[in-house]
């Protein structure tokens, strides 16, 4: 009687992990390369400044808000182009959002779910890329 007790409890266990691993993070369910930010950096004025210039120049026509010059266009994206004040960008890991900057849409399974992301790797400094990271996490609250 103990005995399945105890088997019941390690299967709750693992039956909860699995919940857990699936509903944690959906970014978690990506492999995406372990990155450190650059440290200081979301106290650093400057820094966030150029995030910020960045952001608006290269993504406020997707991400922004109305009054940030987004489009029209971004109401018929699917998926949609995801609002950055919302507060769990602030936890989000910050190697994830480096990784889909750069990355965007394409490679899998951004590219099958039809994303419009562009990837940016090309296009910006690894210093930049940091920027825009850090700011995000700022804006978001
Ligand atoms: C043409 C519109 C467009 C532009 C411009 C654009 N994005 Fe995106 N972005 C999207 C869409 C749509 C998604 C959602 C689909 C996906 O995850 O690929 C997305 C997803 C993301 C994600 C993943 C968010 C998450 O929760 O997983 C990040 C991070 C991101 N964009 C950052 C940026 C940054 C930073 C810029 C500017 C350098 C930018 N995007 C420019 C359309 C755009």
């Amino acid at each position: 009687m103990r005995e399945r007790t105890i088997k019941q409890r390690i299967l709750l266990f693992f039956v909860l992990l699995i919940v857990f691993a699936l509903c944690g993070c959906a970014e978690e369910i990506v492999d995406y390369p372990a990155r450190t930010m650059p440290d200081g950096i979301l106290k650093d004025k400057i820094q966030l400044k150029s995030g910020e210039s960045l952001f608006m120049d290269k993504c406020a026509s997707c991400h922004g808000k109305p009054g940030e010059g987004r489009s029209d266009r971004a109401a018929f994206f699917e998926p949609p182009a995801p609002d950055f004040t919302d507060a769990h960008y602030q936890r989000m890991d910050p190697a994830y959002l480096y990784w889909r900057i750069e990355v965007g849409k394409s490679i899998e399974p951004f590219r099958t779910q039809g994303s419009v992301m562009p990837a940016w790797g090309m296009h910006l400094t690894e210093q930049q890329l940091w920027q825009i990271v850090a700011y995000l996490q700022v804006r978001a609250h």
